[in-house]
């Protein structure tokens, strides 16, 4: 018998893919990671164990990843300032490459044949799987039944899955497709297909209605050592702690919304409505950080290479030989990204409002009106005649 690895959820999707698999030949293994998503108690991990067999799986692994998902996926794109399109964080895009390198790794183990996902044909999923599955082991196969199974609704999965008997919550209507992890959430389908209109509250659930919210400010210090956040409001914590704090404060003041009309890899346009409270606050701080350290042509560049290094996240292609030529460049420029920033969280926004840094490079006698002022204000005019020189007619 044949054996495939597949990434399971603990959903109606991959519930069905497991029994879909076994019905043409396949010994099913299931892989959960854990990425922060929320997968709760004990009692949840036992609950989605006990689905993932009665669908028909022979075995079960689920594994805890956020360690290395904050320390390897996402702590080097925020050093790095990546946004796609100037709004996404990327959480969803940043989970798929680490999945699939534990897809291939159990595969290896289990000594299967192929690995599987529940992506559809339309997304960015399946590429940034099979991309990176195909970089690590060439050799498995990759199955993506959502691509080529008979089912074309979500009713008739739910029908199959009854006539199977595979336990699934049917009375949750899903108005919305959800993913979610520990940098973020990814709202997309629905009503928010329709980009003339306003998401409903009901879509967002990582962050409080900004509208609705006090008229009090919070203001948070966030330390940073090379680019690294160490410490929030004077106490340091381990990252996850950390980000995990700041979702809730920041979502508590509405931060990190952002709704977005994407291109998709595979040339289609999506609306997405996202949800990153202690990303939108890292990275606002980040970057808040490196305009006071950095110097003109440094800062310049790196805009640059924030985009390219987002769009190659975003395309699947984290284990590519330009992204890692793109760390390497970017662990330069943060050996002076150390300070604090202090941000004002209020009604939806974040905004820095304080900076300190050992390493800055604003001298208050160079930029003062007052009368601190050191710049010799006489030498402006050769270097402007010398500058505007070659523009001369
Ligand atoms: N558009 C995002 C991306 O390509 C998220 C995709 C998954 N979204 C979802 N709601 N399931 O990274």
């Amino acid at each position: 018998m044949k054996k495939v690895v597949l990434a399971y959820s603990g959903g109606l999707d991959t519930s069905c893919i497991v029994r879909w698999l076994r019905d043409r030949g396949f010994e099913v293994i299931c892989f959960v990671a854990d990425l922060g998503q929320g997968l709760g108690t004990g009692e949840d991990l036992e609950a989605i164990e006990a689905r993932a067999l009665a669908a028909g799986a022979c075995k079960i692994y689920i594994r805890d990843l956020q360690e290395e998902f904050i320390n390897d996926f996402i702590l080097p794109s925020l050093k790095a300032g990546a946004i796609y399109e100037g709004k996404y964080l990327l959480a969803t895009a940043l989970g798929r490459p680490l999945i699939a390198k534990y897809l291939v790794q159990i595969a290896h183990k289990e000594k299967a044949d192929a690995v599987a996902h529940g992506c559809t044909g339309k997304g960015n999923d399946q590429v940034r799987f099979e991309v990176t599955v195909g970089i690590l082991d060439p050799r498995l196969e990759i199955i993506a039944p959502v691509r080529e199974w008979e089912f074309k609704s979500r009713e008739e999965e739910i029908e199959y899955a009854q006539a199977h008997n595979i336990p699934i919550d049917v009375t949750k209507k899903k108005p919305y497709s959800i993913d979610r992890n520990i940098w973020g959430i990814s709202i997309e389908a629905g009503v928010l297909e329709d980009i003339e209109k306003e998401p409903p509250e009901d879509a967002y659930l990582m962050t409080k209605n900004p509208s609705q919210m006090t008229t009090y400010p919070r203001y948070v210090e966030l330390y940073f050592e090379k680019g690294v956040p160490k410490k929030l409001d004077g106490k340091t914590y381990k990252l996850k702690t950390l980000i995990s704090h700041l979702n809730e404060i920041a979502g508590a003041h509405g931060v990190g919304r952002a709704d977005l009309v994407e291109n998709r890899l595979v040339g289609i346009k999506s609306r997405e409505i996202y949800e990153a409270p202690a990303a939108t606050v890292l990275h606002c701080a980040h970057k808040e950080l490196e305009s006071v350290v950095f110097d003109r042509e440094l800062a310049h560049f790196k805009e640059g290479i924030s985009q390219k290094y987002a769009e190659l996240v975003y395309y699947g292609l984290w284990y590519s030989p330009l992204k890692e030529a793109l760390d390497g460049f970017v662990d330069i420029t943060q050996k002076k990204v150390s300070g604090s920033i202090r941000l004002k969280l209020f009604k939806g926004n974040c905004v820095a409002v304080g900076r300190k840094s050992a390493h800055s490079l604003y001298k208050k006698e160079l930029s003062t009106y007052g009368k601190e002022d050191t710049f010799n204000q006489k030498l402006s005019e050769g270097f402007i005649r010398i500058w505007g020189m070659p523009y001369k007619r």
